[in-house]
């Protein structure tokens, strides 16, 4: 009895610590700027997702505007693109970031944000537009690439 319950919280441990850290439990990983003093469309971000394997563009303003009507459009991409980008993700280093690194778009710089959803959490990261942060330079790259190739089809 005394045994099964050991074998129990051993098994719910190594489950809740190794568990999300698995790269094959990331769902969606996005990324998106912003800038607050601007017209126009000021907010463009990307969401790509493993189910359904695509990645959802979009741009819009940060008000109303007549001549900028936001713009969403999801566009299919190979396997591969997907798993490279999550190759890229340690999520453990990604996890123990701060929600907010630096002072982004204090000095009308902008920002640039990336959102990791996983199987049981979610993590929003903010940083300066055009920086780069410690320890997961390679994901911001792929990602500030893959904006650029599907933001730019909108
Ligand atoms: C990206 O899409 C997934 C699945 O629809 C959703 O759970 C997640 O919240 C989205 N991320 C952002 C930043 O909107």
């Amino acid at each position: 009895m005394q045994s099964s319950w050991l074998c129990f919280f051993i098994i719910t441990f190594l489950t809740v610590t190794h568990g999300q850290f698995e790269g094959k439990d990331v769902r969606s990983i996005a990324s998106g700027t912003s800038f607050g003093m601007c017209a126009g469309y000021c907010q463009q971000s990307i969401n790509v997702t493993s189910d359904p394997l695509q990645v959802v563009a979009s741009k819009r303003p940060n008000f109303d505007q007549e001549s900028y009507p936001p713009v969403q459009r999801p566009f299919p991409i190979p396997t591969s693109q997907w798993e490279q980008l999550v190759s890229s993700l340690n999520l453990k280093t990604f996890l123990a970031l701060d929600n907010t690194i630096g002072c982004p778009d204090c000095a009308d710089g902008g920002a640039e944000w990336i959102q990791v959803d996983w199987l049981d959490g979610t993590k929003h990261v903010t940083f300066d537009y055009g920086r780069t942060v410690d320890g997961i330079e390679d994901l911001i790259k792929k990602l500030r690439q893959m904006r650029e190739e599907y933001v730019s089809q909108l």
